[in-house]
């Protein structure tokens, strides 16, 4: 199973599991992690998600595979799913992040209130790179959060990171060792979880409530460039290129 739910102690944890491929996340695994926070949206015992990966990564981003078929990026596809749950989520979102946060896997955490960087972890958002453009709403937030240079850099050159950029950045709160990072994020969670559910609904509405309707206006914004960029020349030459392994060549495109 590419994607582990577990609940205990008022915390659901959600584990991506597909180490053999650094957790690329498919389809399939957007519609389960979709569905799994609309059940912990509706579920009283759960007060914390928890994301979390196995196997050293925490996610290369979105399957590249997925990608060279086009898939749809209407506001029902499992990806817009997903980020409109994680992006209206009511209760705490805690994040263990290990390894390589590629893409999604690091503006997935732009959406998250509290997250743990372990010292492996490396960040990147290679959109640019691939022919693409920003997606869960990152054009609009990483300025926000980091300041438009810092957000210019990562967005636009799409170079990789480390803990400590991140956190200088401002979406990481604490770096530890990789081998302590999943057992910080769940004490973390379990202290949210102790604390009064309603209150804390509360708090995040506040913080994140101004907001919320610029955020899913940019998602869906982003969504509609993005689908029509995974089908232009410049694109297909970047995937294929990863499977090739070797260095895309963009110098025919205009
Ligand atoms: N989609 C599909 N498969 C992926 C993948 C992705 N996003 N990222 C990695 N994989 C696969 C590789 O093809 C490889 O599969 P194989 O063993 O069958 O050849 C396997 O996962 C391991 O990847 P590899 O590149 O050998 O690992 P690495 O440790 O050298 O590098 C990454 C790890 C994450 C830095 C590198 O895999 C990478 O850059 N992946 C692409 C990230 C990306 O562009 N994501 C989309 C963002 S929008």
């Amino acid at each position: 199973m590419d994607i582990l739910i577990e609940r205990a102690d008022g915390v659901l944890t959600i584990t991506l599991n597909r180490p053999d491929k650094k957790n690329a996340i498919t389809a399939a695994m957007y519609q389960e992690m979709a569905d799994a926070f609309f059940e912990a949206e509706k579920d009283a015992s759960v007060r914390v998600v928890l994301l979390r990966a196995n196997g050293g990564s925490f996610s290369a981003g979105n399957d590249l595979e997925d990608f060279m078929k086009a898939p749809s990026m209407d506001r029902d596809a499992p990806v817009l799913q997903f980020l409109r749950r994680i992006s209206t989520a009511p209760k705490p979102l805690v994040a263990a992040v290990a390894g390589a946060a590629v893409g999604v896997g690091t503006t997935m955490l732009l959406h998250c209130d509290l997250v743990y960087a372990a010292s492996t972890a490396k960040f990147s958002m290679p959109f640019v790179q691939l022919g693409l453009c920003p997606e869960a709403a990152s054009s609009l937030l990483l300025p926000r959060i980091a300041g438009y240079q810092r957000a210019a850099e990562k967005l636009l050159l799409g170079e990789a990171f480390d803990a400590n950029e991140a956190m200088n950045m401002g979406f990481v709160n604490r770096i530890v060792d990789a081998e302590a990072v999943d057992a910080l994020a769940l004490a973390q969670a379990k202290k949210l979880a102790a604390l009064p559910a309603s209150s804390l609904r509360m708090s995040k509405s506040l913080m994140k409530g101004a907001d919320a309707r610029e955020i899913a206006e940019r998602i869906a914004e982003e969504a509609g460039h993005f689908g029509k960029m995974l089908t232009a020349p410049e694109a297909r030459e970047a995937f294929q290129a990863f499977f090739e392994k070797r260095k895309p060549d963009f110098s025919r495109f205009e």
